[in-house]
């Protein structure tokens, strides 16, 4: 059994893989600023877990936390698009600085395995009914995805020069319990269940017809394992999406029908920078990754929601 670091460790999908590594026996470190994430999402009392407050953007926190470790989950990172837009140069601070750091601390280290949380968000608008392959364009619209997409080019060079094995994931829409709600920013998923729940009214930015490949959060885990652990790392990044497509509005619907009802549904202007149409071509997955067992949305709407 080994030791990981878990970047972004309080946070969502950091949470979920860290309980799946400590359940494996391994043990873990955390490193999350707690920007987003919470203590609460994390077993503080299990003695083989380590969480360290602070920044990925500050290079001497982020060596400290890689030295002796087996590998590292790269995952911190100001998860909102929107956040990105409203505010370019903080997010860039996580989102690019911190990647970098994480580079910069392995190759001084020696530590090799990098798992690297990359988005969808680069390949930028396709049209209706493309599925989105790794060769696609890359056409980042917004400071988020440029970070994202730099990051991977960095960690490429850091593989060439120095010998690290990035096994980068591109997620698609991940979904499932711990996506915090509380945010305007937050996973749409998140915040149309909670509202759903308590009866609030819903904002659509735009028609509703926006579609996104959703991915449920435990499924995605068992990938990010395998990134970690397997003997040989996959050196080409990989899409990570069922390629299915659903509008926001099928969301809805979904939703209505696990409550009886949806409260008031207002639509608003589409947000600038948003993708209209994103789904996945995950043949490279399937030819490099034992594959989970797909969690269908409607069975993942009900972990979420404890249905
Ligand atoms: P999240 O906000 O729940 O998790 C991110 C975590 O990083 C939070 O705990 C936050 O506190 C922490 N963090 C942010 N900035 C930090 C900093 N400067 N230093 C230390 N910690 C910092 O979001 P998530 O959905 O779990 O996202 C995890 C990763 O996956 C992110 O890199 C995100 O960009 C990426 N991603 C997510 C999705 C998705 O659909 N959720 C899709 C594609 C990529
Ligand atoms: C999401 C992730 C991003 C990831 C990308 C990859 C989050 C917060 N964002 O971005 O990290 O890189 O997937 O595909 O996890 N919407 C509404 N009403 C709301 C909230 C959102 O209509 O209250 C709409 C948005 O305008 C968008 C869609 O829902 O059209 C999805 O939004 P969001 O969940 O923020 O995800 P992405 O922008 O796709």
């Amino acid at each position: 059994m080994a030791e990981f670091l878990v970047t972004g460790g309080a946070g969502f999908i950091g949470s979920n893989l860290v309980d799946a590594l400590l359940a494996a026996g391994h043990d873990v470190r955390v490193l999350d600023n707690l920007s987003m994430g919470k203590r609460s999402n994390l077993p503080l009392d299990n003695p083989r877990l380590r969480f360290i407050e602070g920044d990925v953007a500050d290079a001497q926190i982020v060596a400290e936390a890689v030295a002796g470790c087996a590998g590292v989950a790269h995952l911190a990172a100001v998860a909102s698009v929107q956040a990105s837009v409203d505010d370019p140069v903080a997010t860039h601070q996580s989102n690019f600085i911190g990647t970098l750091n994480v580079c910069e601390a392995m190759r001084q280290q020696g530590v090799r395995r990098v798992v690297y949380a990359s988005s969808a968000a680069i390949y930028g608008n396709n049209g209706e009914g493309v599925a989105i392959d790794e060769a696609t364009a890359k056409a980042p619209l917004t400071p988020y995805a440029s970070d994202k997409l730099a990051g991977e080019h960095y960690l490429d060079f850091y593989r060439r020069q120095h010998g690290l094995e990035p096994a980068v994931f591109r997620f698609f829409n991940i979904f499932g319990p711990r996506q915090d709600p509380s945010s305007p920013y937050s996973g749409v998923i998140s915040i149309f269940t909670q509202r759903a729940q308590q009866g609030l009214p819903i904002s659509v930015f735009g028609d509703g017809e926006q579609t996104r490949d959703f991915f449920y959060v435990g499924d995605l885990v068992a990938l990010l394992m395998q990134g970690l652990l397997n003997q040989q790392a996959v050196l080409e990044p990989v899409n990570v999406g069922w390629s299915q497509a659903v509008s926001l509005n099928q969301l809805l619907a979904e939703i209505g029908t696990l409550y009886g009802g949806l409260p008031q549904v207002t639509h608003l202007p589409a947000r600038a920078g948003d993708i209209r149409h994103s789904r996945a071509d995950n043949s490279r997955l399937q030819a490099h990754y034992v594959m989970p067992e797909q969690t269908p949305l409607r069975e993942g709407l009900r972990l979420l929601l404890g249905l």
